[in-house]
């Protein structure tokens, strides 16, 4: 009381507007979502001095002449790679060639998912990266941007990742696939406990997650995956029906950089050939659960126009081996999402000659031979959270697969089909 008593003496205003006035301030600082401050200066925002990789490095579209490289920041930063040949000399002997993130279209993104495309590449060489950036603290005008210190992955102690492009041609790969973890990461760490340098490379074929709720989802499974192999192995991502899920799932393709620039695409190792559809959706458009939020037979007919003109396509009629990945199974009397693959997609394959197709979305295994849906060629249903192994050469493609025990659970093999 004495406080407002000399207020009130010393400007000559009434309480009743110091007190109203004290009470607006209160409020307004209430709003900001800040706490009344015990001085007459209002606390500068707390900024951050560092940042950090939270999820990354991975490889992604993995060529001869180039790769991509991915990651994830804890806050919107300026990214770019450092490369460096795999010549013995140590990271830090000279100056390294630096590459930044080309998807602002010439304007440096400042961005937490980082992609960053080098190119200009031999075939089938070993290259040494290393992911380098600087937060964002403030931005006042180009002029005027402050940045936190400045991050670059540990050459020092640690070996940088070390990248190979394809070569022009394989006799034989060694490929593995997991489907339906649905961000059970206990398991999918068991699975590629060993993966490091082991394969050619790595398919995700849906179902990763359950629900894309939040905008750092997905690093569930890319973080550990990109522990375990993915700075180093090229990773190839297929869209499930639970990667449709969720107010994030339209940032699902933001993770990813695919040849195409969408969730469908093709990829090639010399001889080989596959195609990595999307599947989509389980149910009909108009079901319940959707609320109106998709146009899913729309979409899946594009993409058929898109496969059409795949099958055509000189690099497709001179493989020699093809393989198709599909979340969903084509199916008969099943499912709207199994009965869109037999209708939409199966008849596009049939016609232009598929040695196999990959699939999972039931969470149980079987093997569906030629002839037991509509397709002329064989598809495997992959278990959930179990690894898939294939082998595959110009004559045979064997499979085999494991639970996160490292037991093996099914395996087989398929001619190629010879009359394509
Ligand atoms: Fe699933
Ligand atoms: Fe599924």
């Amino acid at each position: 009381m004495e406080f407002f008593s000399y207020l009130y003496i010393e400007n000559k205003r009434p309480m009743k507007r110091i007190l109203i006035s004290a009470c607006l301030l209160l409020a307004s600082l209430s709003l900001l979502g800040q706490e009344p401050s015990t001085t007459t200066t209002a606390a500068a925002p707390v900024q951050p001095s560092t940042v950090k990789c939270v999820s990354g490095p991975y490889l992604q579209n993995v060529t001869t002449d180039g790769f991509t490289v991915m990651w994830v920041s804890d806050i919107d930063a300026l990214g770019w790679v450092e490369l460096a040949p795999d010549d013995g000399t140590h990271f830090y002997y000279t100056d390294r060639p630096k590459y930044y993130d080309m998807t602002g279209a010439g304007i440096n993104p400042l961005t937490k998912i980082h992609t960053v495309r080098i190119t200009g590449l031999q075939p089938g060489t070993r290259y040494r990266y290393r992911i380098m950036m600087k937060g964002l603290r403030a931005f006042n005008g180009e002029r005027d941007i402050t940045f936190t210190k400045p991050f670059g992955a540990n050459v020092y102690t640690a070996n940088p990742p070390v990248v190979t492009t394809l070569k022009k041609d394989y006799d034989k790969l060694h490929i593995a696939i997991v489907n339906d973890i649905h961000a059970n990461g206990e398991d999918f760490s068991k699975l590629f406990a060993e993966a490091r340098g082991k394969y050619d490379f790595v398919v995700f074929n849906g179902d990763m997650t359950t629900t894309i709720n939040d905008e750092m989802h997905m690093s569930v499974y890319v973080t550990p995956a990109s522990k375990l192999f993915a700075d180093e192995t090229p990773l190839y991502v297929t869209r499930g029906n639970h990667e449709f899920r969720g107010l994030f799932a339209r940032d699902w393709l933001k993770w990813f950089q695919t040849p195409t620039g969408m969730p469908y695409y093709t990829f090639q190792w010399g001889k080989f050939f596959f195609i990595a559809l999307d599947s989509g959706e389980d149910k009909p458009d108009d079901d319940i659960e959707y609320q109106g939020m998709l146009s899913m037979d729309q979409y899946l007919h594009e993409q058929a126009e898109w496969l059409k003109g795949v099958t055509k396509s000189e690099a497709f009629k001179n493989a020699e081996v093809r393989i198709v990945f599909s979340h969903i199974p084509p199916r008969l009397k099943s499912w709207h999402g199994n009965k869109n693959i037999c209708e939409i997609f199966v008849p596009i394959l049939n016609e232009a000659g598929i040695d196999l197709m990959i699939s999972g979305h039931e969470h149980n295994y079987s093997l569906c031979p030629v002839g037991t849906s509509n397709a002329n060629f064989p598809v495997i249903v992959n278990d959930n959270v179990e690894l898939m192994v294939l082998d595959v050469d110009g004559k045979t493609i064997n499979f085999k697969t494991n639970d996160p025990s490292g037991a093996q659970t099914h395996k087989g093999s398929f001619p190629v089909n010879d009359k394509k």
